[in-house]
């Protein structure tokens, strides 16, 4: 995820791109750029950091001109470096800008003539083969260019000849344009122009935008489209957020799409497996491993667990999983038979860290799972994935966990078509995989349900969640949603473990959510809530669609698309999510900031 913003008219572009970009940071904030046209000449200033430093670095220097791109970058590839940063600059004739993964890089680079390239980035290929494909006329550039890119996009190019037209195009990542007089404004979100326009139209898949005196926008197929303005009245505080009230509602809503990054590129459904690039070992490698520990904290520990089902379930892989502050102060036996991935969103936990390099000492094979391109752990172990969740600013983590799940999936199943799992089954799972972000929307559109549901548990003080399976991590990760951000007592168990002693906490005012999807536990899960109603605990139940059953032991109930079992995690653990977002909500919490937690914790 990156931020874009764009401008042509008659004003000073400077100060409306560094606004932008400010109004853009929580789509990434790793480094900063601008480029603006005039006389003929492209100026560019980049910088390392958020736009304040970029700011900085413009201080005295003048960069006049009324019409100019910027980007406020969250790297997918190649470090954090003003190389790095956009915008990209061609022959010091074209600049873009550009938001999305361009997956076949690698043979554009083989059709691309110049060779020089200063980055390492899949955009400054991009940036090239437009530039090639250019004649004279910009937009036709886009459009010759666009049918050789397989990936996604937003962009925005702008070049010396064409001293008052900006072309943009979509293909998965957002772009919108704001219609002021004479002038017009391109941007992720409407933000940057609500200052100074209210009529915004939103470019769609497959949409090109020329922009000069007027704006025109074409289909692939070269069609002239006739698009809807609306008239947006959103305050601005809200639009930052994408209209949401707060960072984390938006980074649960954001789910649907950022799983999608997470399997781009990753599929191999001829061979019903995965191909996960950061591994660094031969087939014949991969079948030496013979065991697999995953290390982690908090959230992405729970991810872990699920991982362990999956590596252990395809790939006969004996998995563990342990905290990462637990790890570097026992004795583990690690050798180069094992394999280690250690899972963090930031990259920066310090607990992860020092586990990762005591792991690396004792000859492990190290691999990171982590979100934050160019953080220490992604550094240090050198080999791994990248989960492209985007920004994560609320404290309590979502799409992260979402991304990290999918990740481990993936990586099971490469593992697991090495050994025994079959074609059918690899691709049965990988086309589950496919199905899986769109049952997500189903799932999301039960929110205000979920919120009335949530106000009724509101004033607990305690609440268990249980699951068993690969819904055991589920019901941890519940109940940790929930006390981090709304304070309340919670407690994850497995479902079999609840006769072993939590039982004698169950009351009345000790509510239970249990986890009851249709799958080969679900009797037993069943029995467990019937344990805990017969003490007379409130139950809020999550069950499979068209599942009248599990009616018979819910006091509430949120159904969920049907899945394969594994795959389950990654949908059952959204209405969980909402749930605790929205009973803090009611409880008045700062839900994004809650007290003493930190999103990243760098000290032991
Ligand atoms: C902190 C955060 C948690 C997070 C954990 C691991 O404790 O409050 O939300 O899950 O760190 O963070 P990481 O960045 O390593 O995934």
């Amino acid at each position: 995820m990156c931020g874009i913003v764009g401008y042509v008219g008659n004003k000073q572009v400077l100060p409306i791109l560094l606004q932008g970009l400010r109004d853009l940071e929580y789509r990434g904030y790793d480094s900063a750029g601008v480029a603006v046209l005039d006389n003929g000449k492209i100026d560019r200033v980049r910088e390392v950091g958020k736009v304040d430093k970029l700011s900085q670095k413009l201080e005295g220097k003048k960069l006049p001109g009324t019409i100019g791109v910027a980007h406020t970058r969250w790297a997918t590839h190649g470090g954090v470096t003003e190389f790095n940063a956009h915008p990209h600059i061609v022959d010091g004739r074209m600049a873009i800008v550009h938001n999305g993964i361009i997956e076949n890089y690698r043979e554009l680079k083989e059709k691309i003539q110049d060779k020089n390239y200063e980055s390492q980035t899949d955009t400054e290929v991009l940036a090239k083969w437009i530039y090639q494909n250019y004649k004279g006329d910009l937009v036709q550039a886009v459009k010759d260019a666009l049918p050789g890119i397989r990936g996604t996009y937003g962009l925005v190019v702008m070049h010396a000849d064409h001293p008052h037209q900006l072309v943009a195009a979509r293909l998965g990542s957002p772009l919108a344009v704001g219609i002021g007089e004479n002038e017009f404004y391109i941007a992720s979100d409407v933000t940057p122009m609500l200052p100074f326009t209210k009529r915004v139209t939103f470019l769609d898949d497959g949409e090109i935008a020329s922009i000069n005196s007027e704006l025109k926008i074409f289909n692939l197929r070269n069609e002239v489209i006739s698009k809807n303005i609306t008239e947006i009245d959103w305050d601005q505080a809200k639009a930052q957020k994408g209209g949401f009230e707060n960072f984390m509602l938006k980074e649960i809503f954001d789910q649907k799409e950022v799983f999608e990054d997470a399997l781009r590129g990753r599929i191999d459904m001829e061979e019903g497996t995965a191909k996960m690039g950061g591994l660094n070992l031969t087939e014949e490698e991969m079948r030496k491993v013979k065991r697999i520990m995953i290390i982690a904290e908090g959230t992405a520990r729970h991810a872990g667990l699920i991982g362990k089902y999956a590596f252990e379930r395809l790939a006969n892989i004996p998995t563990e999983v342990d905290f990462s502050s637990e790890f570097r102060y026992r004795d583990p036996i690690v050798n180069k038979d094992t394999l280690v991935f250690v899972i963090s969103q930031s990259g920066e936990t310090a607990d992860t860290l020092m586990a990762a390099r005591e792991a690396k000492r004792k000859g492990g094979q190290v691999r990171g799972i982590v979100n934050v391109v160019g953080s220490t752990i992604a550094r240090e172990t050198g080999a791994g994935t990248y989960i492209h969740a985007g920004p994560e600013l609320a404290v309590a983590s979502t799409k992260a966990y979402t991304n990290m799940t999918a990740v481990l999936l993936l990586y099971a199943l490469q593992f697991g078509r090495l050994k025994h799992t079959s074609l059918a089954t690899g691709q049965r799972m990988l086309q589950s995989l496919l199905e899986i972000s769109e049952k997500m929307n189903e799932i999301l559109k039960q929110n205000e349900e979920i919120k009335k549901i949530a106000n009724i548990y509101k004033d607990y003080k305690n609440i268990l969640f249980i699951g068993r399976g690969v819904n055991y991590p589920v019901a941890l990760e519940g109940a940790l949603k929930l006390e981090e951000i709304s304070y309340i007592h919670a407690e994850g168990l497995a479902g079999g473990a609840l006769k072993h002693g939590p039982l004698a906490l169950v009351s009345k005012d000790v509510p239970v959510v249990a986890i009851l999807t249709k799958n080969q536990l679900y009797e037993k899960m069943k029995s467990s809530i019937q344990e805990v109603r017969a003490r007379g605990a409130r139950t809020l139940i999550i069950a499979t669609q068209g599942d009248e059953e599990a009616k018979e032991v819910a006091d509430e109930i949120i159904y969920l698309p049907k899945t394969m079992e594994l795959l389950e995690p990654l949908l059952n653990t959204i209405p969980l999510q909402l749930f605790a977002y929205h009973v803090s909500v009611a409880l008045g919490r700062d839900v994004d900031r809650p007290r003493n937690l930190a999103k990243s914790v760098t000290v032991e």
